[in-house]
């Protein structure tokens, strides 16, 4: 009899201090600390601090690594040459998962020890934004901005991608979402970081292999496929029928359901507030709105709820964000994670290596070609 659990569900593969689920309660930590208080206190540096030590910060190691940070935003001038190479029509996570590759030749440090790994991985973290940047200004014909030398990570970010200081609200959501995205225990892209990790592979190798696992509509790339449904309906008048219409031709809705939460996604409840206090700032709460519909109906007539991607998709649009950049800020946001995963795999690891129940043909007498027909 087949001992086999499809997708692994609820199939403990790893023990990890990381991050805790409860999916029953809705309930979700970053070692220990309530991912609510986070998102009300803290700020994403501090955040991927708690990932990558364990423990919050104090006042100077948070200043040291906001420093460390900073020094280390700045790309390769060869690395960006490679960046204009690339056909403008890229999709920003095929260029973001193309530069983390490329990125491990420009690593001048050979140790693997876990001091390099965990500057290696200060170093992605810094690095992704401005590569996403980067990505936005050079497939539009436009040189890539320098980062600013005292601005916060979400603050730099926006000012890379826009050219512009961002207003301090819009600085506050963008660094909410990224605490908010931090880390989730073993999702698809950190397990695929920890298989690779486990090999003995190095960190770009692991995070490369994240992010291959990220860009699909089934996990990370959800959140751009819910805006695009958005625009799609165009009006809040048309929302209910669409989805109507959606579950009646069996459609998958993207931005709902989830393998663990039975519950509202503590995460969710943030990126809704912040998509309607987003709309209402900016006059138009279209996207909200229509939002607001949609998981009206789906949590009525499927029972599902909204999962992290479904408001952040409207958040990030009322930002000005371009919808291909969706699943790439994720990335940015969820580095400080698979990071923290590879650096956990590294500490105690063993070879991740399970096996598959057969169920091919019984054993068979090899036929010579002329003999097959
Ligand atoms: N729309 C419509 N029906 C759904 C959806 C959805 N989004 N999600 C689940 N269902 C139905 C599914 O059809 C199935 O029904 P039935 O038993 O009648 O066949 C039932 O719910 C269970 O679904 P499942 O596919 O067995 O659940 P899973 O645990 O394998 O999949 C999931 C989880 C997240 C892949 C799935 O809910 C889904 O495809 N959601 C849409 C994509 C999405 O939003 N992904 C982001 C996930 S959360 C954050 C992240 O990882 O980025």
């Amino acid at each position: 009899m087949s001992t086999t659990t499809e997708g692994l569900e609820d199939v403990v593969a790893a023990n990890s201090r990381i991050c805790d689920i409860d999916g029953k309660l809705g309930k979700l930590t970053y070692f220990g600390v309530d991912v609510h208080d986070l998102a009300k206190y803290s700020s994403f540096e501090e955040t991927a601090y708690l990932l990558w030590h364990g423990q919050l910060p104090t006042q100077g190691q948070l200043e040291e690594l906001k420093a460390q940070l900073n020094a280390s935003r700045s790309l390769p001038k060869r690395f960006i040459d490679l960046l204009w190479l690339l056909p403008p029509k890229s999709s920003p996570m095929e260029v973001l998962r193309t530069s983390i590759s490329a990125l491990a030749a420009f690593d001048a440090e050979s140790s693997g020890d876990a001091e390099s790994n965990l500057g290696r991985a200060i170093r992605l973290t810094a690095a992704m934004p401005t590569i996403v940047a980067s990505w936005e200004n050079i497939r539009n014909g436009r040189e890539p901005l320098a980062p600013l030398a005292d601005k916060s990570h979400a603050t730099n970010f926006l000012y890379m991608l826009t050219g512009k200081m961002p207003d301090d609200y819009t600085a506050h959501v963008l660094d909410v979402a990224l605490i908010l995205h931090a880390d989730h225990e073993l999702n698809a892209s950190t397990f695929a970081a920890r298989v690779a990790a486990g090999t003995l592979a190095n960190m770009y190798a692991a995070v490369t292999a994240a992010i291959s696992a990220l860009s699909g509509p089934l996990h990370g790339g959800a959140n751009e496929q819910v805006m695009r449904m958005l625009l799609r309906i165009g009006d809040v008048g048309g929302a209910e029928a669409y989805i109507q219409d959606a579950l009646a031709r069996k459609e998958r809705i993207m931005g709902f359901g989830h393998r663990v939460y039975r519950t509202e996604d503590p995460r969710a409840t943030h990126l809704r507030a912040m998509s309607k206090e987003l709309g209402e700032r900016a006059g138009d709460t279209r996207w909200y709105e229509m939002s607001r519909i949609i998981e009206e109906y789906i949590k009525q007539h499927k029972g599902l709820n909204a999962n992290v991607d479904f408001y952040s998709a409207s958040v990030y649009y009322t930002m000005g964000m371009p919808v291909d950049l969706d699943t790439p800020i994720f990335a940015c946001s969820r580095i400080s994670g698979w990071t923290a995963h590879v650096l956990e795999q590294y500490a105690n690891n063993r070879l991740i290596r399970p096996r598959a129940e057969y169920v091919g043909p019984k054993v068979t007498p090899y036929v010579p070609i002329e003999q097959r027909g």
